[in-house]
């Protein structure tokens, strides 16, 4: 029953995938099975296993007409590759199969809801204009048949001024009363983004219900990926905003994520708090699942559409997940904590308990790039605050990645201007994070090609990649002014029992 646009994808991935020794990739972040890989999609639990499918082309390590690839794992950790999952090959996603979700119906089958794209005519200056509609597909957790009543979410299902072209990105569920709700992205006339809200009985005819929730040029323009949910008794709407302009230190320039904390009356979400996702370099498009033990798990392509060229197109993949982030709300705000089997991974602890220095400084047994390392500072003199603290990882004689953070200024920085790249393109970032007297404690997850760093049990965190030689292991310490410092490390290794 499958198309041979999807049959020659899996033969090419499972020949493909077969080339990249496991050592040249991530050890338990999920990259693609070949190729290039952005969004995740479907992120789901699914006959006793999480499903986590992604916007994948197989056949190079650029983004072109998107299938879906297909993963699953036990612990969110360990992932396997099976086939891919869908192939844009018929009429109504002839040029793409785009972002959308997954959920079980009462069958046993598993039906995902994606974004099908057919591209218009070529204009005049070269570009076309892509309607986009929502399609279904029903399967087994391995192979998925397109529904034949496919779009079920057409032009029609806008309301007055939206546009047809930016209509993406179903996010669906399942209520407590067995019928299903989704949201989706799309940009109404005045050209910036809004959530529209739609139900159904069956997750086979739907039918519009609002405007959850309205951009009106605040956010960026379009919003992307739009994610939806209750938690710790707050409504969460997720989006990933297009073209943004900065905000202080909240919001950087080009393809951001945001967060919008508050209540829904069942119809229209009402705004509280916003915030960003993630503060660090590359990080887009969450999408969250819900496990069976209750836990909000969000994960997310561990990339920015503006940044790239940070790696070189020779290699044979391309893009990286996020580490899994268990979230919960405090004070209004969104928290991220890498998920708890992440801890199952840990071997060899080291720990330093208040070291003071001031200037440079090694510690025995701190290094490596698969890494869970816990960083707690303080002032090593109490009556002067020091002036800055940095710690170099990933670092050898060619390559370092840098986070400092200056407790004047209350501010944490990212940099990887010596992390290998060639290209003049953002490789630095700031986060203003909330201390007092320069006493904080961030925790670093790296594995081969990426850091993660959660500040202060979560309420900041800041994500990067870094395509640097796996030699480039090395932890130095920098102090300006006296630091007292404690250490806590464990090698991450997914190879593990
Ligand atoms: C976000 C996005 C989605 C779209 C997909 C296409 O990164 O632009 O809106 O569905 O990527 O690959």
């Amino acid at each position: 029953m499958i198309s041979n646009i999807l049959r020659e994808a899996r033969i090419y991935e499972e020949l493909a995938g077969q080339t990249i020794p496991d050592g040249d990739r991530p050890a338990f972040h999920l990259s693609p099975r070949t190729g290039w890989m952005n969004d995740p999609n479907g992120f789901s639990f699914y006959q006793g296993k999480y499903h986590l499918f992604y916007q994948y082309y197989p056949y190079t390590s650029k983004w072109g007409p998107m299938h879906w690839g297909h993963a699953v794992s036990e612990d969110l950790l360990h992932w396997t590759h099976l086939p891919a999952a869908l192939a844009p090959d018929t009429l109504p996603d002839r040029d793409g199969c785009f972002s959308g979700s997954a959920v079980e119906l009462p069958d046993g089958r598993q039906l995902l809801m994606y974004t099908g794209v057919v591209s218009g005519p070529k204009l005049l200056d070269k570009t076309s204009k892509d309607t986009q509609t929502q399609c279904l597909a029903a399967g087994d957790g391995v192979d998925y048949e397109k529904y034949g009543g496919n779009p079920v979410l057409t032009a029609a299902d806008l309301p007055e001024g939206g546009s047809p072209f930016d209509f993406r990105d179903p996010k669906m569920w399942r209520e407590k009363d067995g019928t299903y709700r989704c949201v989706v992205g799309n940009r109404p006339a005045d050209g910036s983004g809004q959530i529209l809200y739609y139900s159904s009985e069956d997750g086979f005819r739907w039918k519009f219900e609002s405007v959850l929730a309205e951009n009106k040029n605040r956010f960026g323009l379009m919003w992307e990926c739009p994610d939806f949910f209750e938690l710790d008794e707050k409504y969460v709407l997720l989006t990933s905003p297009q073209d943004m302009l900065p905000s202080g230190f909240e919001y950087h320039n080009g393809n951001g994520t945001l967060c919008l904390i508050g209540d829904f009356d069942g119809k229209t979400f009402q705004e509280e708090h916003d915030q960003s996702i993630d503060y660090g370099i590359d990080f887009y498009a969450p999408q969250t699942v819900l496990a069976p033990d209750g836990r909000r798990i969000m994960i997310a392509w561990m990339q920015n559409w503006d940044t790239l060229s940070i790696a070189s197109l020779k290699a044979p993949w391309f893009g990286q997940m996020s580490v899994p982030r268990e979230l919960s709300i405090r004070n209004g705000r969104l928290y991220q904590w890498p998920v708890r089997e992440l801890e199952a991974l840990r071997s060899n602890p080291v720990f330093y308990d208040n070291v003071t220095f001031e200037g440079e400084l090694t510690m025995v047994g701190v290094q490596g790039r698969k890494v869970d390392v816990t960083i707690t500072l303080r002032p090593g003199d109490p009556q002067h605050i020091y002036k800055k603290f940095a710690v170099w990882f990933g670092q050898n004689e060619a390559y370092h990645t840098a986070v400092s953070f200056r407790p004047y200024e209350s501010v944490l920085k990212i940099d990887r201007k010596f992390s290998g790249s060639r290209r003049a393109i953002i490789h630095q970032r700031r986060c203003q994070v909330p201390q007092s007297g320069g006493c904080i404690t961030f925790r670093m997850i790296l594995d081969r090609f990426s850091v993660e760093i959660f500040v202060n049990d979560g309420a900041q965190t800041l994500s990067a990649t870094m395509y640097t030689e796996q030699a480039a292991d090395g932890f130095k310490f920098f102090a300006d002014g006296k630091v007292s410092v404690d250490v806590e490390k464990y090698d991450l290794d997914a190879d593990r029992e």
